[in-house]
């Protein structure tokens, strides 16, 4: 496989943009040797993140309900592999997703660790936003996601810890322009009180 690259520049999804199918998801987690725990917590990403389809529905806004699930089941594809090593799962995963020809969910998956402040509220935003509100497979709030990001990866390195801090910021700002679109008729809590009626 060639060197992940990162893409600078926007890919957003239309009606025709291509989006593996749920064989293919199966498939690409058992090439790609996908633990059973990172499964589970994708799954619960993908809920949450359907869940937030919902109500961006019932706010006029439509995002490609397909391409959220399936992103969502794919973040972490090559996280397995990248496990105790220095490799970047998210730029790995989005190598693999664009060389199979979906470059859309290609870009989905490789800023689902960061994403930049000029990004728009889609499909892709709604991905990584829900991925901080899953720890394993728990939902839970953004300040707690990130104290066990800081735990696990920050190992008391003040410029991992920094990059830390951008990116538990980031999530904040994401989070108030998902809510302020849904003209705040719901909350970040009731994510998880709606996440364990539907189990
Ligand atoms: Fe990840």
């Amino acid at each position: 496989m060639a060197e992940p690259q990162a893409t600078p520049e926007h890919l957003g999804f239309t009606g025709q943009t291509p989006v593996p199918s749920l064989a293919l998801v199966r498939r690409l987690w058992e090439d790609h040797g996908m633990l059973d725990n990172i499964r589970r917590h994708s799954e619960a990403v993908a809920a949450v993140a359907l869940l937030l389809c919902d109500w961006l529905e019932e706010a006029g806004i439509y995002l490609r309900r397909d391409a959220v699930r399936i992103g969502a089941l794919l973040h972490d594809i090559a996280k397995t592999p990248c496990l105790g090593t220095e490799r970047r799962h998210d730029l790995e995963g989005q190598q693999i997703l664009t060389d199979l020809g979906f470059p859309e969910i290609g870009y989905l998956v490789g800023k689902h660790v960061y994403l930049g402040p000029e990004a728009p509220l889609d499909e892709t935003m709604v991905v990584n936003y829900a991925d901080k509100r899953v720890n394993h497979e728990e939902v839970v709030n953004l300040n707690q996601r990130w104290a066990y990001i800081a735990d696990r990866y920050g190992r008391d390195d003040p410029e991992r810890l920094t990059r830390i801090e951008m990116g538990r910021r980031r999530s904040m700002e994401m989070e108030r322009t998902i809510f302020q679109a849904l003209l705040h008729l719901h909350n970040p809590d009731e994510i998880a009180r709606r996440y364990k009626e539907k189990l």
